[in-house]
């Protein structure tokens, strides 16, 4: 073993030496491992000869001002390429021809002023693209098509005024989480097409920072996005700039400042309405619904309507609801059905406006409390029966002590009335009949009451 290890490693040095001189390598590159780093060389050429079993390779920070066809084939481990910071403007055909096992490809910062069709064509496998920082005025529509593994897609800091948002699909990019378009100079978005996207595709759709012109369509959907906690949106807030009537120095932001948006609810009623909002709430907790109506009048009437159909208004249905005079609703004490959408109807009888808004409420048991709670509340219950039982027997049975053997017969006992009553009446030891008749009446409380205890527990709480 050691032997043989012996002989191998002056052979292995030998080969590594030989392959390195054919290589040619700048001698400033650093070979760690499967890494090749030439960054920083002021390189102007990719070097001919790459050490096949490079996984990563790093030409960042150089002056590349063009690849040569095929220049990454015959490397068949390559994984990741970094050519940011050079002067590419254009690849040409061919550049990753053989270079299929590519998954991460970085092009950032250079100077490449469109994608075309056959740029990425033989890169099936890529799944991060950095093409962030260029000049690229235009995206061809067929550019990201034979790119079916592709999860990570940066286009931000360029110039396009469009994208082919339509050839983006479900079954063409399945694993496509993000697609950063932030940062460009797109004037308008082909809405439906965005809307057509896969949601996971759209909760990773970054748009911040674009020269969009204010409309209502478009700070619809946003708020859409946002109110669906997009980190798209959510993260980028006060970078979501609009232009108020596309006047470059009227930029707005618009999720911030939503005061030229007031009249979309009447330009668009249909689009506003099914803007939705949702809630959860563990049963027994008090929850409250805002009604959050773009409608900014003093006079406002709010009104609820209840997944029950009950219509709620100030100041509520006094036991189980409470409505408040600037629209909220609270449930005192949630139950399990009272979930639904609740919705809420806002009208400004001045200016004769009127918005709706729903309202998810989902209102969840929590197991880990509720059970004991449960249980213990039933075992009580078994409990103060038995005693009662025991009580009625010991003073309101007519027989005394030595008739005591003829009393279970007499003692008329329903089918489903607790079992615990029988098993304590036969004089056997308290031990062993405490346990399964104990159990046996837990049982049948339960199944036969169990809307019993969240009732109690309303009345209960509602009375704090
Ligand atoms: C590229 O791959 C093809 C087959 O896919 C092969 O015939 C050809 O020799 C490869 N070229 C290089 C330079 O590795
Ligand atoms: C917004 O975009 C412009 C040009 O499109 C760019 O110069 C600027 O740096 C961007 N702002 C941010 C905060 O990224
Ligand atoms: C909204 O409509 C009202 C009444 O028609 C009008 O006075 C107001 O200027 C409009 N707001 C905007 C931002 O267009
Ligand atoms: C409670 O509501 C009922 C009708 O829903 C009403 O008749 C009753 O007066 C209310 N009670 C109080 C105290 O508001
Ligand atoms: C409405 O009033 C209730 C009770 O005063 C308060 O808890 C809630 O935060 C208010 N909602 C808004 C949107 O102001
Ligand atoms: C709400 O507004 C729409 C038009 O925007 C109108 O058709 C409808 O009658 C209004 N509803 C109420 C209750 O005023
Ligand atoms: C409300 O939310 C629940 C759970 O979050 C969901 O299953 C249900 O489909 C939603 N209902 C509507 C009408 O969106």
């Amino acid at each position: 073993m050691l032997c043989a290890l012996g002989v191998a490693a002056p052979l292995m040095l030998s080969s590594l030496v030989l392959h390195l001189a054919r290589a040619a390598l700048h001698p400033g590159c650093l070979k760690v491992s499967d890494i090749l780093s030439c960054s920083n060389l002021g390189l102007e050429q990719v070097p001919k000869q790459l050490p096949a079993t490079a996984a990563t390779l790093d030409f960042n920070h150089n002056h590349l001002v063009r690849l040569e066809e095929g220049s990454f084939a015959g490397l068949p481990h390559l994984v990741t390429l970094r050519l940011a910071h050079n002067q590419l403007s254009d690849l040409s055909p061919g550049t990753f021809r053989n270079t299929s096992s590519l998954r991460h490809l970085d092009l950032s910062s250079n100077q490449l002023y469109k994608v075309d069709n056959f740029y990425f064509q033989e890169l099936a496998g890529m799944e991060e693209l950095l093409l962030f920082n260029n000049h690229i005025v235009r995206v061809e529509s067929n550019a990201l098509i034979s790119l079916v593994n592709l999860r990570k897609a940066y286009l931000s800091h360029n110039r396009l005024t469009d994208f082919p948002f339509f050839s983006i699909q479900e079954h063409s990019h399945p694993f496509l989480v993000t697609l950063d378009l932030s940062s460009n100079r797109m004037p308008k978005l082909p809405l439906e097409d965005i809307a057509a996207l896969p949601v996971s595709v759209q909760s990773g759709l970054f748009l911040h920072n674009n020269s969009l012109i204010c409309e209502c369509a478009m700070y619809v959907m946003f708020k859409r996005w946002e109110q669906k906690g997009f980190n798209s949106v959510k993260d980028y807030r006060e970078e979501h700039t609009c232009l108020v009537y596309g006047e470059p120095r009227a930029s707005v932001q618009f999720l911030e400042h939503t005061r030229f948006f007031e009249n979309c609810s009447i330009k668009l009623p249909g689009l506003l309405v099914d803007i939705e909002s949702t809630l959860q709430v563990y049963a027994g907790e008090s929850a409250l619904l805002e009604c959050q109506t773009s409608l900014k009048g003093r006079h406002l009437t709010y009104q609820w309507v209840s997944p029950h159909q009950e219509f709620i208004a100030p100041p509520g249905n006094n036991n189980t609801m409470r409505m408040y005079a600037n629209g909220s609703l609270e449930i005192l004490a949630a139950r399990v059905e009272d979930s639904g959408v609740y919705w809420c109807m806002v009208l400004d009888r001045q200016q004769s406006r009127n918005e709706t808004r729903e309202v998810n409420v989902t209102v969840i048991m929590r197991h880990h409390e509720v059970e004991p709670f449960n249980t213990g509340f039933t075992t009580l219950l078994g409990c103060v029966v038995s005693l009662v039982l025991v009580l009625m027997y010991l003073y309101l049975t007519p027989c005394r002590c030595w008739c005591r053997k003829q009393a279970p017969p007499a003692t008329p006992s329903p089918a489903n009335e607790c079992s615990a009553q029988s098993s304590i009446l036969t004089p056997t030891p308290p031990a062993t009949t405490e346990g399964p008749g104990r159990k046996m009446c837990q049982s049948s409380l339960t199944v036969s009451n169990p809307p019993l205890i969240p009732d109690i527990w309303t009345t209960v709480s509602s009375k704090q």
